[in-house]
């Protein structure tokens, strides 16, 4: 039987090229991608007077073809700044504090939805399986279905789904769930995303679950399925071996000399913990003074979605605190800190990974987080680092054997580093053996199998 070819959406395109500061979204496709093939559509990165009526241009990359619209400033703003980034993301990760919500970009952002799916009909025939990706399309599959494509439509989330008495505060939340019933199946990072969905969709809309993972409302029924992303771990751990992760490593263990490494590695944004990973560390310091002059703490930031306030000040703050705990504690010859807010290729990650004694992935709510991921990957078997991980981590469901921790709390931050620190190599191993394991057998590859096989396994749409 001949394969269906993959159509994949999603707001970002590539790279499939090893050229750093991606996403964990374009990090797990692109590793999907790679082996698979097809094409993948989405947006240019480019802002343009046609917009989303610009023509589109294509790029091959192996297999894979990448083909990308405009937006307009306008059009930009509403979808991207304004609804996806400015609404749901804070909401989706639990932070109803700071999201905000008008109209104008809920009108805007349902437009850029109908447009892309337009532009892709044009491009797709039913025999074609397409997989739409992450909060900034949860339209598009109903609109896909408006321009009379039959063929199967999947959803997968990349980012928690929050529980309904948080996402009813969105104004458009029925709506939006609603259009979502018109995918064919429905992924999730964890089964906690999938229950707040399917609670979402019993006690806001009156909907009902049934056997085999399916959920229904009103006479639309979708499959909704924890099925958790990976990574290419195999090709992380080759990177972890190349010339540039090696003189990235070598250049970590020189300015870190005799002292034991600390990394965090995460876009700059608020829901990564930063500020209360920063006061962690702080904490330790404070509370043991042996550690002084011996850790070293790089924390590596690259801007994200800078033009939004809450980031712009997130940045701020965090310079600040470095700044201070570095004022309080330095000495001549050591600066506790180093924060940096340029990429690395995944490549020289994979070495400053194999360089840290300990790494910490402490976000406040994440979907899945595959820097976790990584960094087990890219570890030197004989002398393994530790992985400090928040339980509000998707990664956390599989990575049972990292120290988890409350990322709320500076005094469990703190006390994990110190174990980590003072953790002996024979329980390093074991610890990191174990997500090894898990690592390298729920790869980016077994997650795309896992998803088109249920996709594919549905009956035709009517
Ligand atoms: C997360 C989201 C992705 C997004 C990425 C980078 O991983 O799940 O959809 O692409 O962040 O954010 P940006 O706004 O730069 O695309």
């Amino acid at each position: 039987e001949k394969q269906r070819r993959l159509v994949v959406v999603s707001n970002r395109v590539g790279p499939l090229k090893d050229e750093g500061k991606a996403g964990g979204l374009a990090v797990g496709l692109a590793d999907a991608l790679r082996r698979r093939g097809g094409l993948w559509f989405g947006w240019s990165g480019e802002t343009s007077e046609d917009g989303t009526d610009s023509p589109e241009q294509t790029e091959i990359y192996d297999h894979t073809a990448m083909t990308t619209i405009d937006m307009t400033e306008e059009e930009l703003d509403g979808f991207y700044l304004g609804y996806a980034n400015r609404s749901l993301w804070p909401l989706l990760h639990y932070r109803l504090d700071l999201a905000e919500f008008d109209d104008q970009s809920d009108r805007i952002y349902r437009r850029v939805n109908r447009r892309f799916a337009e532009r892709l009909s044009a491009l797709v025939d039913d025999e074609d399986l397409v997989w739409i990706h992450d909060y900034h399309f949860f339209y598009f599959g109903d609109e896909l279905r408006r321009c009379g494509f039959k063929g199967r439509i999947g959803f997968f989330l990349h980012i928690p789904f929050c529980p309904p008495e948080v996402f009813s505060a969105l104004p458009s939340s029925h709506d939006l769930v609603k259009a979502m019933l018109a995918y064919d199946v429905i992924g999730f990072q964890t089964e906690t995303d999938r229950r707040n969905f399917c609670a979402f969709c019993v006690h806001e809309l009156g909907g009902e679950e049934l056997d085999g993972g399916r959920v229904r409302v009103g006479d639309r029924t979708t499959i909704a399925a924890a099925i958790p992303i990976g990574i290419d771990a195999e090709g992380f751990a080759r990177f972890a071996l190349s010339a540039e992760a090696v003189e990235h490593e070598e250049m970590v263990r020189d300015i870190s000399r005799h002292r034991h490494q600390i990394v965090g590695v995460d876009r700059m944004d608020y829901s990564k913990g930063l500020v209360q990973r920063m006061k962690g560390f702080e904490r330790l310091l404070e509370n043991h003074p042996g550690e002084r002059g011996n850790v070293q703490f790089l924390q590596v930031a690259p801007l994200s979605r800078s033009e939004l306030n809450a980031y712009a000040e997130l940045r701020d703050e965090l310079e600040q605190l470095a700044g201070r705990i570095n004022g309080r504690f330095a000495r001549l010859d050591w600066t506790p800190i180093q924060i940096m807010t340029r990429g690395f290729t995944r490549r020289a990650l994979a070495g400053i990974y194999r360089a840290a004694r300990v790494c910490m992935v402490t976000p406040l709510r994440d979907g899945m987080n595959l820097v976790a991921k990584e960094y087990v990957a890219a570890q030197n078997p004989d002398d393994p680092g530790v992985l400090i991980l928040s339980r509000f981590a998707g990664a956390r469901a599989e990575l049972e054997d990292a120290l988890i921790v409350n990322p709320f709390s500076t005094d469990e931050i703190a006390e994990a580093l110190e174990t980590a620190l003072t953790m002996p190599l024979e329980e390093r191993q074991r610890r990191w053996e174990r997500m090894r394991e898990r690592v390298f057998t729920g790869t980016a590859e077994a997650w795309c199998n896992e998803f088109l096989d249920l996709l594919e396994s549905v009956p035709d749409a009517a």
